[in-house]
């Protein structure tokens, strides 16, 4: 029996009471169970991504789900007029912003040498410049505050560290990301402004699916049988550590990146890791020669 997810939030019901976090790309997906679980621990939220309907609709039901605050602004994080005015915009309706979550990405499977310039740059400018002007317009105002207490947390991946074939501007922007983070946590440190990341493996959401194994490719290629606990991610699981880190609990991490994948990708990484494959049978006749 592998260990099965926890879904109750971990932390004290007020753990976020009176903080306010903007959270990019949070209509759907991850940032959407993260944003649900922070407004059942007390805060409030602030939605910025492209498309006003989603914005809205996510914010009816967020609102409706937690009893919770939810403003929404759209902005493509890929422009810094427009992030610039989304985060106004919230500093006026909620006195102000305590942590951000870089978590909009956009992303494609293509071998590489097939990639128009142009398909190359959006993954990029999303992901790795959609996060800096993110990260530099929120952290430029905060240090001009001086208010201190902010948190700053990158969604990455494990292959920002690894690199993987046929996403390269992906684990190129997001091993970027992981970059900034780590710098950052050392430079800002000063000013109060905490810097983490959590790297995800597979956490099902219909973004992501679609564009990695369009057709039902996870099934055809048998994706969720390489994770050594044998099942995908929980959406609350994920959203239970990023309120760790967000939280004053997490005080005292600041650089980190946080992997949370099953063992999916040491399991790719192990130099013997094929011999899962033997059976106990196998392995008795291996011992048996071994005693010979
Ligand atoms: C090849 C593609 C393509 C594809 C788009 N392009 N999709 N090339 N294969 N599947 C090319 C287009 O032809 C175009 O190049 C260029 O990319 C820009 O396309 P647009 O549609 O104009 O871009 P835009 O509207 O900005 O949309 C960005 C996008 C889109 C990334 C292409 O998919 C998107 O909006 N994604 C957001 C959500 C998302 O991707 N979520 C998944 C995150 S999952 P030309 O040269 O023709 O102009 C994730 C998981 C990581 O990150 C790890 C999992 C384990
Ligand atoms: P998702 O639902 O597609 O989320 C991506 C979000 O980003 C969408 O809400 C999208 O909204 C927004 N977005 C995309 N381009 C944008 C832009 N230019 N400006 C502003 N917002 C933009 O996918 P997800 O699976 O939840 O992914 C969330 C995060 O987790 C990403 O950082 C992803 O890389 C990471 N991750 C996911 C997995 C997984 O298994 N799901 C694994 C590892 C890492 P609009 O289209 O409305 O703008």
């Amino acid at each position: 029996m592998h260990p099965q997810p926890v879904k109750t939030p971990m932390l004290p019901k007020d753990t976020f009471n009176g903080r306010t976090i903007l959270v990019t790309g949070g209509a759907t997906g991850l940032g959407y169970s993260m944003s649900k679980m922070l407004l059942e621990l007390g805060a409030t939220i602030c939605l910025m991504s492209r498309k006003q309907e989603a914005l809205d609709a996510a914010k009816n039901k967020l609102e409706s789900e937690t009893g919770g605050r939810v403003e929404v602004h759209t902005a493509d994080v890929r422009e810094v007029d427009e992030v610039t005015a989304a985060v106004e915009y919230f500093y006026e309706k909620t006195g102000g912003i305590d942590a951000l979550i870089n978590n909009a990405a956009g992303n494609f499977i293509s071998p590489t040498e097939h990639l128009t310039p142009n398909g190359f740059d959006s993954i990029i400018d999303i992901v790795l410049k959609g996060s800096k002007n993110c990260t530099l317009i929120l952290g430029n105002k905060w240090i001009r505050e001086g208010s201190g207490m902010k948190v700053i947390l990158n969604i990455v991946t494990t292959y920002a560290s690894t690199g993987s074939a046929f996403v390269v501007p992906s684990a190129m922007a997001k091993a970027g990301v992981l970059a900034m983070t780590r710098s950052l946590a050392v430079e800002w440190a000063k000013y109060g402004i905490r810097q983490v990341a959590i790297a995800p493996g597979p956490f099902p959401t219909e973004g992501a699916w679609n564009r990695l194994f369009p057709g039902g490719l996870d099934k055809k290629l048998g994706v969720l049988d390489q994770i050594p606990l044998k099942r995908p991610g929980d959406h609350r699981e994920l959203a239970n550590l990023a309120s760790y880190l967000l939280s004053d609990y997490a005080a005292y991490v600041n650089g980190e990146v946080i992997t949370i994948d099953g063992g999916e990708w040491l399991k790719g990484a192990g130099e013997m890791n094929f011999l899962l494959q033997l059976s106990l049978e196998d392995w008795k006749a291996i011992a048996m020669k071994n005693k010979k």
